[in-house]
């Protein structure tokens, strides 16, 4: 089979990496250019919001699979346009993406079929506000409705601030059309995890869960990013735990889609706060997370063609997703400034002896100039070392990240510690 890759991250050269191990496949497409991908498969310079384009190429070079990585072209209706077509796509339509692409769809969804999430209402204007707010003991958390690339989420520190970045996001606009609408919820307390399910509208199953490390610095100090590291399985997810998640998240939510007429197909990415009440919903992404995807996919022992081919032939009850004894890793190398500005265009250096001290290279913003590989996004590379431990990991990560350099290079010490 010749399948395409859409996205260009770390997460999209993890998954190419994993489908190149299937025996159904013989060629791998992707589009934008990831650096890691051109090493083994062929890439193109398609925008991943061209849904017209990415068609006519996946037509014109007879794909047999697409699979997409980012959440941007399955909320513009990717799925929805290949399908039409006749093409195989593996991913939510444009329907069930709104899972992710509207806060207030999601929590309405949960609200309505019992799965458990902070407390929350909508607002589309001012009115009712600062009331609703000062109804928590504590100031409740704000959100911009729609998609706006990780930043539309603030935890105030006062009521006062509170009332402040909701008007703030409703009345100028600061997110534009994604904060049209807010969501003012609860904040939750407790440790974070990352559960994927592979679904095909009726059935799922699950891989190894994950912590995602999303503050800049230590510690889990400093701003938001895109995510500076994880590691997998997630120690805090008990068999126990995992089936409580199943029963009362993963298997309503999924029902609930189908019921509510937009089955949801592909990866459902529960972004999972563990209160003192029990495992509650923060998020649902309509995609693999990243850094997320670097660790589990390492950890997965199993033909990831198979299982996206269940989801769209919908026999997930018939697949297993087996999982390798051990633990992964995965240290981001991010720009000096990220997430604020940064530089690009610095020569990266010691890629190879970083392979060789045992870890797997994942590009993620990197691209090719002239003779050398350059620094070309916020988060640069992924360094991902698997180990019969955490900490046998760990220190692999670490010391094959000493081998790379590049000007300003920028990445957290404490990646897993808070798995040991
Ligand atoms: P998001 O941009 O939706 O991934 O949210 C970013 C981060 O904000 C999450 O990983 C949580 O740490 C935090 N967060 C979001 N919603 C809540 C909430 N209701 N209570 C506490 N923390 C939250
Ligand atoms: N790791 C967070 C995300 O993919 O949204």
């Amino acid at each position: 089979m010749k399948v395409l890759v859409i996205g260009n991250g770390g997460r999209e050269h993890a998954i190419a990496w994993k489908l190149k191990q299937s025996p159904h496949i013989s060629e791998i497409h992707s589009s934008p250019v990831n650096v890691g991908i051109a090493s083994f498969g062929t890439c193109t310079s398609i925008a991943v919001e061209d849904t017209r384009g990415l068609l006519d190429y996946a037509i014109k070079n007879s794909i047999d699979l697409t699979v997409v990585g980012p959440e941007v072209p399955l909320s513009l209706g990717l799925v929805d346009a290949f399908r039409a077509a006749g093409k195989k796509i593996f991913g939510p339509t444009k329907a069930a993406a709104r899972i992710e692409s509207s806060k207030a769809f999601a929590k309405e969804v949960m609200t309505k079929y019992g799965v458990p999430t902070a407390r929350y209402k909508k607002f589309s204007s001012e009115a009712g506000i600062e009331e609703y707010i000062r109804s928590f003991p504590t100031p409740p958390v704000i959100k911009a409705d729609g998609l706006a690339a990780g930043k539309g989420v603030t935890i105030p520190e006062t009521m006062d601030q509170a009332i402040h970045e909701a008007r703030a996001m409703l009345k100028e606009g600061k997110f534009g059309p994604a904060g049209a609408s807010i969501v003012i919820e609860e904040c939750m307390t407790g440790p974070e995890a990352s559960i994927f399910a592979i679904t095909d509208g009726n059935n799922f199953k699950t891989f190894a869960s994950a912590q995602d490390h999303k503050r800049a610095f230590d510690n889990d100090q400093g701003p938001n990013t895109g995510g500076m590291g994880a590691y997998a399985p997630a120690k805090i997810i008990t068999p126990a735990l995992q089936q409580e998640i199943d029963e009362k998240i993963l298997r309503p939510v999924i029902q609930g889609m189908a019921a509510e007429g937009c089955p949801y197909t592909g990866i459902l990415y529960a972004g999972l706060m563990l209160t003192p009440q029990g495992p509650k919903v923060i998020e649902f992404n309509c995609r693999f997370g990243d850094p997320e995807t670097e660790v589990v996919l390492p950890l997965f022992n199993g033909d990831l063609c198979e299982a996206m081919l269940a989801s769209i032939n919908s026999t997930v009850d018939k697949i297993s997703l087996p999982m390798f004894q051990g633990t992964a890793v995965t240290v981001v190398l991010a720009s000096g400034g990220y997430p604020d500005a940064y530089e690009k265009g610095k020569v990266i250096t010691g890629l190879a002896e970083a392979e060789k001290a045992g870890a797997i290279i994942f590009h993620a913003g990197t691209k090719k100039q002239g003779p050398d590989i350059v620094t070309a996004g916020g988060r640069v590379l992924n360094v991902v070392a698997t180990g019969p431990t955490l900490n046998a990991a760990i220190t692999t990560a670490y010391a094959a990240a000493a081998n790379i350099s590049f000007q300003r290079k920028m990445m957290r010490s404490d990646i897993g510690k808070k798995g040991i």
